[in-house]
């Protein structure tokens, strides 16, 4: 490796003896194990000695394994020289970058965080908190806190992020009718955290619901199952299976975080038809409409600014949002857009909510259709602006 990814390495040692570790993100994997995408590497305590732990993220699972700091940091140092060509240092304080070219040299960058990590939950913060770490059994069998119910140094932006969504529910939830949200449904719900998080909160500020997971790795469902019997969680389940497969019965609140491209359309479609009061997306990436758009090569007003990949790219999120948000409105709910975390913690930081709109049913049939007729129009409009033949969710609907 040349001076940069050296001083890179340096600079691993550095955190890790000043105990400002926070993480370790490896990526763009050019070599020859299959489906390895990432490598993620945090600090954990072993019986009191520290080590690395190691997540290898593949398509379809993870692989975890835990090595001595100076085995892992040989391991890190051979990944960077090989083939892992990012990587991203995050410190209490700073990220720093090294990327390397075709041509094998290195880049290195640092970025200061906007805020300062803190180092831990002052007492009175941790008071305000709707979910607790103190005596939580799931957080702690999710890895997010030690025996003792204390939030592990590197997994306080999770717990936070895990607080800012319950929050938010909660404020959704209590706009409307007390008892309304009766079974719940959590498309993609990966390693459960929010799941687990929202039957928490519902079981201890509202009434008792039934909530079921739903994600196609068998893996994080059995982990999942089992984490919900040990907390005696009667209610909480999770299902193997996909979005798309799943067999809507009654649903009064659907939620989607961060459910790839389609997949959060699947959900929402779920919702729509199952009439569902409430439908909260945390939409992920939006492929299916950059190509729709790219295809289309529309000629508008923005041309000057989506020649720029990155304004091509954030045009088809809002415009994907967008439809997505006219269509629940097409089918009766009202809906808010908003930014629901700091763009620091992750850029998929955009939420989608419909909430249904009981006033709909005071109207007239007449006024009803007109309303409908307008939506309708607005998405022909927007498409067409845009040059996007379909939208999956308007497919899905056969609008
Ligand atoms: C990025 S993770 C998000 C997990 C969780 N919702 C969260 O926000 O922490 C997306 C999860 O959705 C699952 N998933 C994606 N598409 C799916 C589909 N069509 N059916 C079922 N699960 C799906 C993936 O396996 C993954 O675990």
């Amino acid at each position: 490796m040349d001076q940069h990814g050296t001083t890179f390495v340096n600079e691993i040692k550095k955190v890790i003896a000043g105990s400002a570790f926070v993480k370790l993100a490896l990526g763009n994997y050019k070599g020859t194990e299959a489906g390895l995408k990432q490598l993620y590497v945090k600090p954990v305590l072993i019986k009191n000695k520290q080590q690395l732990a190691f997540n290898y993220r593949y398509k379809t699972r993870d692989i975890f394994k835990n090595f001595e700091i100076a085995e892992g940091l040989s391991l890190i140092d051979g990944y960077l020289a090989g083939d892992f060509h990012v990587a991203t240092l995050f410190s209490t304080s700073e990220e720093m970058i090294l990327e390397r070219n075709a041509k094998g040299n290195f880049r290195l960058r640092t970025k200061p965080l906007e805020k300062k990590k803190e180092a831990d939950l002052s007492h009175n913060k941790e008071k305000k908190r709707l979910i607790l770490a103190k005596d939580n059994l799931y957080l702690h069998e999710l890895g997010l806190t030690d025996e003792r119910g204390t939030v592990f140094k590197n997994a306080q932006d999770k717990y936070k992020q895990i607080n800012q969504y319950i929050e938010i529910l909660s404020s959704l939830i209590r706009e409307l009718p007390e008892g309304t949200i009766k079974n719940v449904v959590d498309m993609g719900s990966g390693k459960g955290y929010l799941t687990f998080a929202l039957y928490d909160y519902l079981l201890n500020h509202q009434q008792k619901a039934h909530v079921v997971g739903v994600e196609f790795r068998k893996d994080l469902v059995d982990l999942c199952n089992k984490i919900a019997v040990n907390a005696k969680f009667e209610q909480l389940s999770f299902a193997e299976g996909t979005i798309e497969s799943y067999d809507t019965v009654a649903i009064d609140l659907l939620i989607a975080l961060h459910a790839c491209d389609t997949a959060t359309d699947d959900a929402i479609y779920k919702g729509i038809k199952a009439n569902a009061d409430l439908i909260v997306v945390a939409p992920c990436c939006h492929k299916q409409i950059r190509r729709e758009i790219e295809k289309g090569k529309a000629q508008n007003e923005l041309n000057f600014l989506t020649k720029h990949g990155i304004f091509l790219e954030r045009q088809a999120e809002m415009v994907t949002d967008g439809l997505r948000a006219l269509i629940l409105e097409y089918f009766g709910y009202k809906t808010k857009v908003f930014e629901f975390v700091s763009g620091v913690h992750t850029p998929k930081n955009v939420l989608v909510v419909g909430i249904r709109n009981k006033e709909q049913g005071l109207r007239s049939k007449e006024q009803r259709t007109k309303s409908k007729d307008e939506v309708l129009q607005r998405i022909k409009e927007t498409k067409q602006y845009f040059g996007i033949g379909y939208h999956h969710l308007e497919r899905l609907l056969e609008i």
